[in-house]
This record gives C-alpha cells, sequence and structure tokens, in this order.
C-alpha cells in the first residue's frame, strides 16, 4: 500500500513537470556554468540568457574563464570534472562535447529533446556533437563562422578600397592601408587566432574540396600537397601587415584596433562582430563585413553548445530550464542578435539582426544545402582536441619564424595519416580528456 503511494507521488511529480523528471520543493534554484564569455560583446550576449532565467526564477552563478577560444576555460573544466565537481553546465566546443559523452560525464536530456522536437529544428551537422549514441547531452545557443573579414568603414573610404573578391585582392587592400599609413592587419598573436585565420585562408587557396580533403578527412596528399604549401605561403603574406605589438594581442583588443580606426581590418569569426555593436557600431556605417576573400558561398562554422553534465538530483531542474532557455527561439534571436552570431535554430527570423547577421544567416542556409557548410579545425568542429593541438602548434609556429618554410611546415604537420600514435584515440576517450594530449600529438 506505501509503495503504491509513493508510486503514485512519484508519477503525479512527473506529470507536473512533463519532462518525465520530478521537481522537488528543494531544487537548487540556481544555474552554475562555465564559459568563456568575458569581453564586452560577450558578456552582453550572456546577459540575455541570464535575464531569461533570471525571470524563471533561476539564480546565475557565473564561472567565468577568461582567454579567447577558449582554451583556459576547457582546461579548468578539465579540473571541474576530474575533482567530482562538474558545472550545471559549461559552453564547449564540438569535440570537447563528444569527448566528454564518451567518457560518461554527460547528462541525458533526451526527454526534453523529444518533447521540444530539436531534431527538426537543428542542422544534422550539430547533432552531431550534441548527441552520443542517439542521446541528447548539450544544447547548441549559435553558431559562428571564422571566414569572415571586419573592416572599418571611414578607413577603407579613405584608402577608396572595396570588397577584396579573392587573396590577391585582398593583399592589394592591405598594401593600399599601408601606403596610407594605417595598421592593415589588427591580428592577435596568438596560437588559436593565427589558427582560426589559417582555416579561412586554406579554404580560400585551395577551395572548400581541398578544405575537406585536408581538415575533414585528414587525407594526407592534401594536407602534405603543394596546393596547401601554397595556403602556409599566402599565410606568410599576411605577416607583412601586421604592427610590431601584435603577438600575445587578446583577439578583442585587434576587434578594438579596428572599431577605433588604428587598423583597417581583423580576420576574425563573426564573435568580433559583438564587440563593434557593444561599442554602439553600425553595420555597413561604422564597419564592414565581408567573408575572407574568396570563401563567400562557405561557412566554416563552430557552435557554441553547453555540455550538460551529470549533476545531482537537486541541480537537474535548473539544468533543464538551462537547457530550454538556451534553445527557446526567443533567446537564440535575442542572444545572437548581440553575440554576432547566427541562431542554432533554423526557424528562428532574421527579422531582429544587422546585415550581416542576416547575411551570416542566409550563408548558413545556402551551405548547408550546397555541402559547404564545415567544421573550422581551429575551433574544435572538425577534428578532436589532440588534431587541434597539433595543428595550433605547426601554424602559430610557421607565422612567428620558428618553421621556416612552407615545406617545413607540411613536414611538421603530423595529424595526417601519418600521425603514428596519435591515431590510437581510445574510446571510450577518457585517455583523451585526462591526459596531455600535446604530448600525445608529438610522441611518434
Ligand atoms: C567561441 C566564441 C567566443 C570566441 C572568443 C570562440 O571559440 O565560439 O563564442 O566569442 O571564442 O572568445
Amino acid at each position: 500500500m506505501k509503495l503504491r503511494s509513493t508510486l503514485m507521488a512519484c508519477a503525479m511529480a512527473i506529470a507536473v513537470t512533463g519532462l518525465g523528471e520530478a521537481a522537488h520543493a528543494d531544487d537548487v534554484k540556481e544555474v552554475q556554468m562555465l564559459h568563456w564569455w568575458t569581453s564586452g560583446g560577450e558578456a552582453a550576449a550572456l546577459k540575455v540568457l541570464k535575464d531569461y532565467l533570471a525571470k524563471k526564477g533561476y539564480a546565475w552563478k557565473d564561472v567565468p574563464v577568461a582567454g579567447g577560444g577558449g582554451e583556459a576555460a576547457m582546461t579548468t573544466l578539465k579540473a571541474m570534472v576530474a575533482a567530482g565537481n562538474p558545472p550545471t553546465a559549461s559552453q564547449i566546443l564540438g569535440y570537447f562535447a563528444i569527448d566528454y559523452a564518451e567518457a560518461g560525464k554527460l547528462a541525458d536530456i533526451s526527454e526534453l529533446a523529444k518533447k521540444e522536437n530539436w531534431a527538426k529544428v537543428l542542422p544534422t551537422a550539430l547533432q552531431k556533437f550534441t548527441t552520443t549514441n542517439g542521446k541528447w547531452d548539450a544544447v547548441p545557443i549559435n553558431i559562428h563562422s571564422v571566414n569572415w573579414v571586419w573592416i572599418n568603414k571611414a578607413v577603407l573610404d579613405k584608402i577608396g578600397g572595396t570588397e577584396p573578391k579573392n587573396f590577391d585582392e585582398f593583399l592589394a587592400l592591405l598594401d593600399k592601408a599601408k601606403a596610407a599609413g594605417v595598421i592593415p592587419l589588427a591580428l592577435g598573436g596568438q596560437p588559436w587566432q593565427e589558427a582560426t585565420m589559417f582555416d579561412s585562408v586554406v579554404d580560400s587557396t585551395g577551395g572548400t574540396a581541398f578544405y575537406k580533403k585536408a581538415f575533414i578527412d585528414l587525407d594526407d596528399s592534401a594536407l602534405k600537397s603543394d596546393m596547401m604549401k601554397k595556403a602556409f605561403d599566402n599565410l606568410a603574406k599576411l605577416r607583412a601587415y601586421v604592427d610590431p605589438n601584435y603577438a600575445g594581442r587578446d583577439w578583442n583588443l585587434a576587434t578594438a584596433m579596428v572599431i577605433k580606426g588604428d587598423a583597417l581590418v581583423q580576420v576574425m569569426g563573426d564573435w568580433a562582430k559583438g564587440e563593434f555593436r557593444a561599442a554602439n557600431k553600425e553595420a555597413g556605417k561604422d564597419f564592414v563585413c565581408y567573408r575572407f576573400p574568396g570563401t563567400d558561398g562557405t561557412v566554416i562554422f563552430n557552435s557554441d553548445m553547453f555540455a550538460m553534465f551529470k549533476v545531482p538530483a537537486d541541480r537537474r531542474a535548473a539544468q533543464l530550464a538551462l537547457a530550454e532557455a538556451a534553445m527557446s527561439p526567443e533567446v537564440q534571436s535575442g542572444f545572437n542578435v548581440v553575440k554576432g552570431s547566427v541562431p542554432a535554430r533554423i526557424d528562428v527570423s532574421d527579422a531582429a539582426f544587422d546585415a550581416c547577421g542576416k547575411k551570416g544567416i542566409a550563408d548558413v542556409k545556402a551551405a548547408n544545402e550546397k555541402g559547404t557548410f564545415v567544421g573550422s579545425l581551429a575551433q574544435n568542429s572538425a577534428q578532436p582536441p589532440s588534431v587541434v593541438g597539433a595543428y595550433d602548434d605547426v601554424v602559430t609556429k610557421f607565422f612567428h619564424g620558428e618553421i621556416k618554410t612552407s615545406d617545413g611546415a607540411v613536414k611538421a604537420t603530423r595529424f595526417g595519416a601519418d600521425r603514428g600514435e596519435m591515431r590510437v584515440m581510445p574510446h571510450p576517450a577518457p585517455l583523451n580528456l585526462f591526459q596531455s594530449v600535446r604530448t600525445l600529438t608529438f610522441r611518434r
């Protein structure tokens, strides 16, 4: 009898949430989230999500880890998970989510996913990262893409520049800025930024079929090809346009150089647009956005996802509230308008977005249909973290002159078929998470 009434109470609680999860009075009404959104534009976007959750009665416990691209954040996350103290959720990129899922660290949110029909509204390319063995364990709040250039309009007009359509035209534009005494290229010389720029250079140099062969298939004949050498040679050409203080500069400080008109252009993912917006700058008037010359029609994407960790039962309701919030059309529009990205949901209207945002949304749709929607290698959306570590390393050593020639660069590229020990990715993959992947990378 007692058992029966307990069962009935449980059934009623389940009916109340509608998610197959019981809501309890002592549930923790707080979301603890790890992220690396610490720049002005990023913080403004995050506020949209925090405000939405506050309206639903959830407090926000911030776990910010400064450092663009998320490298430092991933180190903190690894430590928290290893200590058995994971956050409710963490901002995460592509293959990192797969690693945590395969290591058994992520929670199952399939019930909510089914109820909300997420499978129908998200591009399948993203679902590869949000589901594991058919179970949902992460939600994507956006789609970013890396193949953009951000240009100060007043400087562009002053030097009489127009949209560069290919790499040579890009160099010609940079030369004009140089001749006018303006820093042509605002760059942050950190490995992840240089690698992120190189994604675009490779696509521009070799085309998207080549990008896919090299970076998605890791085909050695492409990775070691003359075309790849040409891409490195093109990258080397860009060195001539940066200022002497570029090494180690944060990405948003490079964006600020363009915002202020100290520099003409930054090559950066569309999170840069969040900084223009935070500085009250208007697309088309104060700045212009073009696809990286020679890559129009292709979207080299990454997506900020929230990986849902296995948390104690009393933190589960807050976790589901966060997932629901991130996937709500209201937040997907509001957040991405401010962030510079495109909604991950394909059914969100572009009405609230500026010209760059509208182009971003249209580009994703077109690229998705054409087969030119490709994961960014630098942004962990094409290969596992160990490969990305090796990629960053080669690109940055080359850009800073430690590797002297493009021939040397392709020879040092050991993430293709000849990657020796690194090829052995144990599954399930806790090794990948809890061992130094960089050490693995270069051992042959
Ligand atoms: C993330 C963006 C973030 C950028 C700079 C990227 O990896 O996807 O959301 O704004 O890093 O921090």
